[in-house]
């Protein structure tokens, strides 16, 4: 993994798989319901350490990501969190300056203290030739949960801020950014060797905005961590963009992108390729259909893109339905590649 980020092209390409604990694996299930709730189990470094190996031991990934969640920084900051069954994240909005206040940066470390913990525990634990990813959310997908309260279709609450008053989201953008930084700074201070920074929602903005409350933050949390750590490899993950990954990688100064599913991986492999190594972009269902569709498929991607530096991994998160036999047969096709 670390090489492919350098630049190179090994034997065959490394992989891992965005979300690749979780509720598919019947350990996890197992484990998560013995920590309590999903928060109890985020904060607690040893089942944490718990489930991040475990899909390792199963299928061997060249990456272990430190299990965790994009919405720990608005939990740390003290906006009220639950994760209902079904129902995805729930949080008390945040709509205005006035709500603004009502956050508190000045416990936020001390919060986030048990997932440095979780890093050290896994730096020590994981296989010596696996890579150890760090990450978090980017502050424009962040800053929508903490809008809207919860996942959205249309995040009118967040486009009615950022064009009604874009200076009161700027202060919202400005905390997380500094929030963001620090948080990944202690993990790799903690042990993580890269970071990923998930940008779920950064699709649904159009030009101007996604340059403002896209590219610079992201570009801001980079450059703040390459201040201290001039080499660390960083990947961006900005969902759903388009034509505009281009900007992205060349603005913002990651040294990989993510590819979601939508994106041609043809013309990846000639225009952002070209640019930095690129990771991706299997369709998550079609690790839930398995099969001749899964293995055509992934024999595709690697075919098209494994010829320049590239990590194979899904173009979204595993789902719950993934029978865990496919993963074990997805692997054995890459290992074969
Ligand atoms: O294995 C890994 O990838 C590491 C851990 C990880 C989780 N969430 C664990 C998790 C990572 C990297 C994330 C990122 C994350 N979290 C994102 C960005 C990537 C993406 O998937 O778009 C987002 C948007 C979130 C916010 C979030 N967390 C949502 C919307 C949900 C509910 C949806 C769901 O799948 O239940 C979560 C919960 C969550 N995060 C679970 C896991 C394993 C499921 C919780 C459970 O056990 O019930």
């Amino acid at each position: 993994m670390l090489k492919s980020l350098a630049g190179e092209v090994p034997s065959r390409p490394p992989f891992w798989l965005m979300r690749q604990a979780g509720r598919y694996l019947p350990e996890y299930r197992a484990t998560r319901a013995k920590a309590g709730n999903f928060l109890d189990l985020c904060y607690n470094p040893e089942l944490a350490e718990e489930v991040t190996l475990q899909p390792l031991r199963r299928y061997g990934m060249d990456a272990a990501i430190l299990f965790a969640d994009i919405l720990l920084i608005p939990h740390a900051l003290g906006q009220p969190l639950a994760y209902r069954e079904g129902e995805g994240p729930v949080l008390d909005p945040v709509r205005s300056a006035t709500d603004l206040g009502k956050l508190d940066v000045s416990a936020i470390q001390k919060t986030l203290d048990p997932v440095y913990e979780t890093v050290a525990r896994l730096s020590q634990s994981i296989p010596k030739d696996c890579t150890l990813i760090g990450f978090a959310g980017a502050p424009w997908t962040v800053a929508t949960y903490m809008v809207e309260g919860r996942g959205s279709k249309d995040y009118l609450h967040s486009k009615h801020w950022i064009y009604s008053d874009p200076a009161g989201f700027s202060t919202l953008i400005d905390l997380l950014v500094e929030a963001t930084t620090d948080y990944l700074l202690h993990q790799v201070a903690a042990g993580a060797e890269v970071i990923q920074i998930f940008d779920t929602w950064a699709g649904v903005l159009p030009d101007d905005e996604f340059r403002k409350w896209v590219i610079e933050p992201t570009r801001r949390i980079i450059e703040g961590l390459r201040r201290q750590h001039p080499e660390l490899p960083v990947i961006g993950f900005p969902k759903g963009v388009g034509g505009n990954i281009i900007d992205f990688v060349r603005e913002t100064g990651v040294s990989a992108v993510s590819l979601d599913t939508g994106t041609p991986v043809g013309w990846a492999a000639k225009e952002v390729q070209s640019l930095v190594p690129v990771q991706g972009n299997l369709d998550p269902l079609l690790l839930v259909e398995g099969g001749k569709a899964m293995e055509a498929r992934a024999r595709d991607i690697i075919e098209t893109l494994g010829r320049k530096p590239f990590i194979f991994n899904l173009g979204h998160g595993i789902v719950p339905q993934t029978p865990p036999e496919n993963v074990a047969r997805l692997a054995e096709i890459i290992r074969g590649a």
